[in-house]
């Protein structure tokens, strides 16, 4: 099982944001599919922060491994998808299956398309009023603030030109064609937000 510092040191905020944000729906039971899950430390905490179900992920032994130390059980085991590919390949699940879909620290990490696959497939796979969860440093309107994430930017484009902050206002312009509207912003540190857009 491996453990991820970054991801260690994320946790509590995100565990703290999607509870807020799913805060109205806690309700009932959600199903939620998470995007790059990498080696599933997120995922577990996750699902024992909010409850939520039958969670899905990437393929990845570290996944399995969390699943079993936790025993959580409303974690499914990790199912290879590549967010470039049409929805219709995502693991088989049917048009409208999930209420969330989450993706930390994956846009900034993949090629455009991944981003555009993420959008398009999130259009699919949601139902409707379901939300899309996005978290990462990102671009505004072409412009990169502070300085730091420009470096952090030109690091991705040297690693692969393909990387790099994805721009907001390209993704809000992507979700509208997608049958979704990014409906909120939270800025928790100064370098990473997170996108909330929903499915209409
Ligand atoms: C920077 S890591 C983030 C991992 C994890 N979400 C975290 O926050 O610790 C980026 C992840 O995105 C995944 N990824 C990149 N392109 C992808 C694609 N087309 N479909 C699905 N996952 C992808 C990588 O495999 C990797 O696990």
């Amino acid at each position: 099982m491996l453990i991820s510092p970054l991801a260690d040191r994320n946790q509590k905020e995100l565990c703290s944001v999607l509870c807020d944000v799913l805060e109205e729906q806690s309700h009932r039971e959600l199903f939620a599919l998470e995007l790059g899950s990498g080696i599933g430390q997120h995922v577990v905490n996750f699902a024992m922060a909010t409850q939520l179900s039958d969670i899905k992920e990437e393929s990845r032994d570290s996944v399995r491994s969390y699943i079993a130390v936790t025993k959580v059980k409303t974690v499914l085991q990790p199912v290879h998808l590549d967010a470039s590919e049409p929805w219709e390949k995502w693991a088989g699940l049917p048009r409208g299956a999930c209420d969330v879909i989450v993706a930390i620290n994956l846009l900034q990490c993949s090629s455009f398309d991944t981003v555009e696959g993420v959008v398009k497939g999130s259009g699919q796979i949601l139902r409707q009023n379901g939300l899309l969860i996005t978290h990462g440093p990102y671009a505004i309107n072409g412009t990169i603030t502070p300085s730091c994430m420009e470096d952090l930017d030109q690091e991705l484009r040297q690693m692969n030109p393909g990387w790099g902050l994805p721009d907001i206002d390209i993704l809000r312009q992507l979700a509208f064609g997608n049958g979704m509207r990014m409906e909120r912003m939270i800025e928790r540190e100064q370098d990473n937000k997170y996108l909330v857009y929903q499915d209409v």
